[in-house]
């Protein structure tokens, strides 16, 4: 297996830089697998076991999703956001729907100040979960223990849950902040993506119902109940292309909040900020 494979399949340019990736890894994987599995059209990220997210390194492996670039971006921007207030003082209580990987919480605990953030996770997955797990591990922001630190705790349950969050989950409101990049494929969308992404990724962290935004109507159901949410708190949750003036009218009508868009480095709005109180 060759490099003029991997060309054919991804181009000259691109080929030439994966491969360079490959041949540095530091994967027990031999570097003639890695090029048949990549030409198999298997996506990079599970090859190498890792992606980059801001400066921290997170593991990643199927089926769990594969935190994005534009992902990256909008949670390195509310870390700037938040950067002047987090103080050990008074910590953050962060809640973070589908968390994956646990790559949002985990940046936003590896970028605000020691001690200001008690984060928790929550994903239906068992794969995601213990994943996340795993990352927080290797970050260091295992909880909690010792609470001049940042924590992190994901946790397995479906926010879909009419009595989420239990009482035995480990996890209760208010909370400060809620984050969520939560599945929002249409159906449409969905039978028509790559098999790189379908063959390998979860349908359950990709397909957000038949327009997509069934997650959304959940989030705003739950933030809107009356004992959810801190005075003063925000909730940040990535859209899909074309999605974002719908979200922003769910978030108005079934929660009354205050909503703005933050572009992602394409231009694309990309994410929804909602605030209570219209
Ligand atoms: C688009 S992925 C996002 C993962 C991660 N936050 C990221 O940005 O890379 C959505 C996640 O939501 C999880 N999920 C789907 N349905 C859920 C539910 N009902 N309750 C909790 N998590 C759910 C999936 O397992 C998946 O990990």
């Amino acid at each position: 297996m060759s490099l003029p494979l991997l060309s054919a399949r991804l181009g000259k340019r691109q080929a030439a830089l994966e491969y360079k990736w490959m041949k540095r890894a530091t994967s027990p994987i031999p570097l003639d697998q890695m090029l048949a599995r990549r030409v198999a059209g298997e996506p990079l990220q599970y090859i190498l076991a890792e992606q980059p997210f801001g400066p921290l390194t997170i593991k990643t492996r199927p089926p769990v999703l594969i935190p994005r670039p534009e992902t990256e971006h909008w949670t390195i921007r509310l870390a700037e956001l938040l950067h002047p207030t987090a103080t050990p003082a008074r910590p953050l209580s962060v809640l973070d729907l589908g968390t994956g990987t646990g790559c949002i919480p985990l940046l936003l605990c590896h970028l605000l100040p020691a001690g200001s953030v008690r984060a928790y996770g929550v994903d239906i997955s068992p794969d995601a979960v213990n994943l996340a797990a795993e990352n927080a591990a290797l970050c260091g922001l295992s909880a909690p223990a010792d609470p001049s630190r940042n924590s992190f705790q994901p946790i397995q349950a479906s926010f879909l849950d009419p009595n989420f969050p239990h009482l035995n989950l480990g996890v209760a409101p208010p909370f400060d902040l809620i984050t969520s990049n939560p599945p929002y494929i249409s159906w449409p969308e969905y039978v028509r993506l790559p098999p790189s992404v379908s063959h390998y990724e979860d349908p359950k962290a990709l397909f957000g119902g038949p327009d997509g935004l069934d997650f959304y109507h959940a989030i705003a159901a739950l933030v809107a109940r009356n004992d959810f949410l801190n005075p003063g708190a925000v909730v940040v949750v990535e859209v899909g292309d074309g999605q974002a003036d719908s979200v922003q009218r769910i978030f108005k009508a079934t929660a009354q909040m205050n909503t703005e868009i933050w572009l992602d480095p394409w231009k694309k709005m990309r994410t929804v900020i909602a605030r209570p109180g219209i």
